[in-house]
C-alpha cells in the first residue's frame, strides 16, 4: 500500500472517531478563499486551511471542499475556473486521485450541489460560506482532530524529511553568502534559490539577521546594505513540501573566539537535548533542563557567575533565553495541540514563569518537535538585569563584547520514536554534505 493510502486511512479513521465522539454525520472541510488587501484588488498569498491539506497534497486550491461521511469514499469538490488572468489548477493528478470521488466546478457557488444535508461539522474560515452552508467549526471536533495530528504518519514524515533537505540546501547556500560578505537580503535570496522557493512559498518569514540583529527573536527585515563587518549570522528559515514545513536555525560566525565558543557550547547542549526526545519524556522537563544547561554555559564562558539552579530560579537564564525550547511542527510551523491533555480540549499548563513555552505534552512515538535553545544579548532585557540585584554576578565586559554578535540559536526538528530520537535536520545536513 502506498504511504499516501496508509496516511489517508489514518486520517479517515481519526475523522470517524471525531464524528462519533461529537455526534456529527459529516465532516466538511473548506480549502478557503483568496483574501484581498483592504479597498484593493491585490490578493495576499493564498494559504490553505491546514485541515484541508491534511487530506490531500493540495495547497493552491481555493474554493475547494472535502466531504467525508463515515463508511463512504471521501469526495472532493475541485474548483477549476476557466481563467485567463491566472493559471487555474490543472486537472487533478497524483497518488490521491483514485481515492476520492471528484466533482469539478468552475464557479464557487456550484459547490452547493455537492455539500451534504444533515448534521455537518464544517471546518473553514467564515468567508468560505456558500449561502447558508457556513463553517461552524465545532470546538469538540477540532480538539479531537488536533490532538491526533501530533502523531505523524509515515507519509507525513517522508514529506517532512524532504522539507528538511530543501531547507538545508538553503542554509548551506546562506552560509556561503554570509562568508562572501552578502547583505541580509542577499543571503535571503541565496537561501530561497537553493531551497527552490519564492518569498511567499516559505512556511514563515525567514529570519536573516546579521550582527546585533540576531538579538531580535523574530527579526522581520532584510537589509540590502552590507554591514562593515560580518561578525555573525543568525538565520532561521525553512522550506515547505506538499504543505509540510521545516523550521531550521543556524548561527554562523566570523571566527571571533568568544562568540565561536558560545556557538559551539549551545550546539553541544542542543544535541544533548535533541537526543532526549524520547517516549514518555515530559517536554516541560526538557525545557527546564535546557535552562539549567544554558545556565552552565553562561557560567563556563564567564558570562554569569552563579550556579545554574539559582540562575534559573532568579530568572537570569530567562534574560538570555527568553523563549521556549520548541514546539510541535508539521502542517503548521507552530503545529496545533502543543498543550492538549487529551481529545477534549483540556490543557496541560506551562511551568510557572515560562509563558512562551509552546509545548507541554509528554512525548510519544510519532511526535515531531523542534529543539531550539538559544543565548541572546537583548539590550532591553540586559538593561533590566543590570538594574537588578543579580547585576554583580554578570561579567558586563563579556556581555558587551558578545552584544555585537546578537545571539545564537540552533534549531532542529526531532522525531520521537520507539527507540532513539531521529534528528531530521542533522540527518539532512549529513546526507547533503556527504552527497
Ligand atoms: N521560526 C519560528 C520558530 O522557530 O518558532
Ligand atoms: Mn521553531
Ligand atoms: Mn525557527
Amino acid at each position: 500500500m502506498s504511504l499516501y493510502r496508509e496516511h489517508l486511512d489514518t486520517v479517515i479513521k481519526r475523522a470517524d472517531l471525531a464524528l462519533a465522539a461529537t455526534g456529527f454525520e459529516h465532516l466538511v472541510i473548506a480549502s478557503g478563499i483568496e483574501k484581498f488587501r483592504f479597498l484593493d484588488d491585490m490578493p495576499y498569498p493564498f494559504k490553505t486551511n491546514p485541515q484541508f491539506k491534511y487530506w490531500l497534497p493540495l495547497t493552491r486550491h481555493p474554493h475547494s471542499w472535502i466531504i467525508h461521511t463515515p463508511g463512504k469514499r471521501p469526495s472532493l469538490v475541485y474548483f477549476q475556473p476557466d481563467d485567463y488572468w491566472h493559471v487555474p489548477p490543472s486537472a487533478p493528478s497524483g497518488d490521491w486521485v483514485e481515492h476520492f470521488d471528484i466533482h469539478i466546478i468552475d464557479s464557487p457557488e456550484q459547490a452547493a450541489k455537492f455539500l451534504p444535508q444533515g448534521k455537518s461539522a464544517i471546518i473553514g474560515e467564515a468567508d468560505a460560506a456558500i449561502g447558508e452552508f457556513a463553517p461552524n467549526n465545532p470546538a469538540a471536533v477540532i480538539h479531537h482532530l488536533h490532538f491526533h495530528r501530533a502523531f505523524k504518519t509515515a507519509y507525513e514524515l517522508s514529506l517532512m524529511r524532504k522539507a528538511q533537505r530543501n531547507g538545508v540546501h538553503g542554509h548551506l547556500a546562506a552560509a556561503a553568502a554570509f562568508n562572501a560578505g552578502e547583505s541580509e537580503a542577499g543571503i535571503n535570496l541565496a537561501f530561497l534559490k537553493a531551497a527552490r522557493h519564492t518569498d511567499s512559498d516559505t512556511p514563515y518569514n525567514n529570519i536573516v539577521a546579521l550582527n546585533e540583529n540576531g538579538a531580535t527573536l523574530h527579526y522581520q527585515y532584510k537589509s540590502f546594505d552590507k554591514p562593515r563587518e560580518h561578525r555573525s549570522l543568525l538565520i532561521d528559515a525553512g522550506a515547505e513540501v506538499d504543505g509540510y514545513s521545516s523550521d531550521i536555525t543556524r548561527t554562523w560566525t566570523n571566527g571571533d573566539t568568544r562568540f565561536t565558543d558560545l556557538v559551539n557550547a549551545v550546539d553541544k547542549e542542543q544535541l544533548a537535548l535533541a537526543a532526549k526526545v524520547q517516549a514518555n519524556v515530559d517536554y516541560r522537563d526538557l525545557h527546564l533542563e535546557c535552562h539549567l544547561r544554558l545556565g552552565s554555559v553562561l557560567k563556563a564562558l564567564d558570562i554569569v557567575d552563579m550556579d545554574p539552579g539559582s540562575m534559573m530560579e532568579a530568572g537570569v537564564t530567562s534574560t538570555f533565553f527568553p523563549h521556549g525550547l520548541g514546539h510541535p511542527i508539521g502542517l503548521q510551523v507552530h503545529d496545533v495541540a502543543g498543550f492538549a491533555a487529551d481529545e477534549s480540549g483540556s490543557l496541560i499548563p506551562k511551568p510557572n514563569g515560562h509563558p512562551y513555552l509552546r509545548m507541554t505534552r509528554t512525548l510519544k512515538p510519532g511526535m515531531v518537535v523542534t529543539i531550539e535553545p538559544g543565548i541572546y544579548f537583548i539590550p532591553t532585557l540586559l538593561h533590566k538585569l543590570k538594574s537588578s540585584k543579580h547585576s554583580a554576578a554578570v561579567n558586563w565586559r563579556n556581555v558587551q563584547h558578545l552584544t555585537a554578535f546578537g545571539g545564537v540559536r540552533i534549531e532542529d526538528e526531532v522525531h520521537c520514536t520507539d527507540a532513539a530520537a531521529e534528528n531530521l535536520t542533522r540527518d539532512a545536513f549529513r546526507e547533503i554534505q556527504n552527497d
